[in-house]
């Protein structure tokens, strides 16, 4: 069976390196031209954890071009952005679905791509030449490939009966357990499990904020609710607010979907609407005032990857700098149009407050010296509560999200 994976981001780079893995020969298809001169001499265009090693392991079995070949089964990876009025928008996966038919009638058509609930259905009978399954993606970005080998669980979803089990087969490697539904329900359910999560960062960033109104401690908080099994300790980290290419859009497009059929989410609206109102809450600790100088303290939207789609250091420190603000960054690893240091030391260098907002591990340790050293007045804002010198701060001026009794 011919292999092609069409869109070689985090999730299609990503879901070659696993058929590779089990000793598949996998093409992977991109228009972007640079990325696949790149990635034919074994230079992957993302940072994850193990990503050289795995090309260079692959590296026989993988065939990088911008040529759809004919196939057997496409496994279809390409973006699904968001549009200015929230909707999802299609046209990537839609272009690629209308090539394939053209080159390969009859083949199979795996959906990797985070598409609104009823697409699949449509694209079915838009397309009836080919055959159709939904198999979302849960991998998380900056351990991506450690997701994808060993999966919590794999959803297919497909009405063929013939090409439910090849896909079982073909994508089942760990007692991962596997869960057979329609193509709308898989579609709703990777919907659901982002919206869930996301309501889970809301919830905990609303009690930290009351936290700090009564004087108790989020992180022990999370603890003591996390703790029962049926709340669960993971996604209960107060902070900045979630960021990424993925949850705010996807919240957007099914909120956005569920009105058209008159139906309103309320809660996972209002995650949303708390998501955006966090990053407030944060600039108001900042007291920002004209000319004030701010270093941001991480700007990837998350530790672990470079990716700064959506990520809440850009969009506070646009805000800053709509309020006259001069705003430095520093981060290990993302590069942006920001006014960019490559120490911490640098970007910290006579600024009258230091936020973090990704907690990498060289700025989760960075220490009391370093502030006082080039800080008149160190402040440290932590807007991801990762701090790690809490019991000896020196002189910082110290303020997490929800942690107030540790401002010394
Ligand atoms: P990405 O933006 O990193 O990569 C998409 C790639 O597709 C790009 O390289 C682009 O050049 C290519 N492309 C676009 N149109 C194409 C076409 N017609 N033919 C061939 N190539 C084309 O995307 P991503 O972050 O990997 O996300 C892909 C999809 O998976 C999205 O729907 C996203 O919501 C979903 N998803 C992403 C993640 C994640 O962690 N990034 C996790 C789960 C699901
Ligand atoms: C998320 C989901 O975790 C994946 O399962 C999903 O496949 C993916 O979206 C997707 O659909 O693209 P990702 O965005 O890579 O993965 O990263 P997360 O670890 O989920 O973090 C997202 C954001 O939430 C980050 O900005 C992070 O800082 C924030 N976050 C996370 C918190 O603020 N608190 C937490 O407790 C956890």
């Amino acid at each position: 069976m011919h292999l092609t994976v069409i869109g070689t981001g985090y999730v299609g780079l990503v879901t070659a390196i696993g058929l590779a893995d089990t000793g598949h020969e996998v093409t992977c298809v991109d228009l972007n031209r640079e990325r696949m001169e790149q990635l034919r001499r074994g230079i992957a265009p993302i940072t994850e954890q193990g990503i050289d090693e795995a090309l260079e392991k692959n590296q026989s079995r993988l065939t990088f071009t911008t040529e759809y070949p004919v196939s057997d089964l496409y496994l279809v990876a390409v973006g699904t952005p968001e549009r200015a009025d929230g909707s999802c928008d299609l046209s990537a996966v839609e272009a690629a679905v209308r090539l394939i038919e053209s080159i390969s009638p009859g083949a199979s058509v795996v959906l990797k791509s985070t598409v609104p609930p009823g697409t699949t259905e449509r694209l079915s009978t838009e397309h009836p030449s080919l055959r159709f399954a939904m198999v979302p993606e849960f991998l998380r970005e900056g351990t991506a490939l450690a997701d994808m080998r060993q999966p919590s669980r794999i959803v297919i979803g497909t009405r063929d009966a013939l090409l439910a089990p090849r896909l079982e087969e073909l994508l089942k490697t760990t007692d991962a357990p596997v869960v057979h539904v329609d193509p709308t329900t898989a579609e709703l359910t990777k919907y659901a499990a982002n919206s869930f999560l996301a309501v889970k960062i809301s919830f905990i960033n609303e009690i930290a904020r009351l936290a700090d109104q009564v004087g108790a401690n989020v992180d022990d908080i999370a603890h003591g609710i996390g703790l029962d099994p049926r709340i669960g300790p993971a996604f209960l980290r107060a902070g900045a607010g979630y960021g990424g290419s993925c949850f705010p859009k996807d919240i957007k497009a099914l909120t956005t979907l569920a009105r058209t059929h008159d139906t309103h989410l309320h809660v996972i609206e209002a995650a949303d609407r708390t998501n955006e109102a966090q990053l407030e809450y944060v600039l108001e600790k900042i007291h920002p005032e004209r000319g004030m100088h701010v270093a941001l303290l991480g700007l990837a939207f998350k530790p672990g990857t470079d990716d700064l789609r959506d990520a809440p250091a850009l969009r506070l420190a646009e805000r800053l700098q709509q309020l006259g603000v001069k705003v430095t960054g520093y981060d290990p690893a993302a590069k942006t149009v920001l006014d960019q240091k490559t120490t911490m030391a640098e970007a910290v260098a006579g600024a009258d407050v230091a936020v973090i907002m990704t907690e990498w591990d060289d700025i989760k340790y960075v220490s009391p010296q370093l502030l006082q050293e080039h800080m008149q007045t160190p402040r440290l804002i932590d807007g991801r509560n990762c701090w790690q010198h809490l019991e000896a701060p020196g002189s910082v001026q110290y303020e997490g999200i929800g942690r107030p009794h540790h401002t010394f």
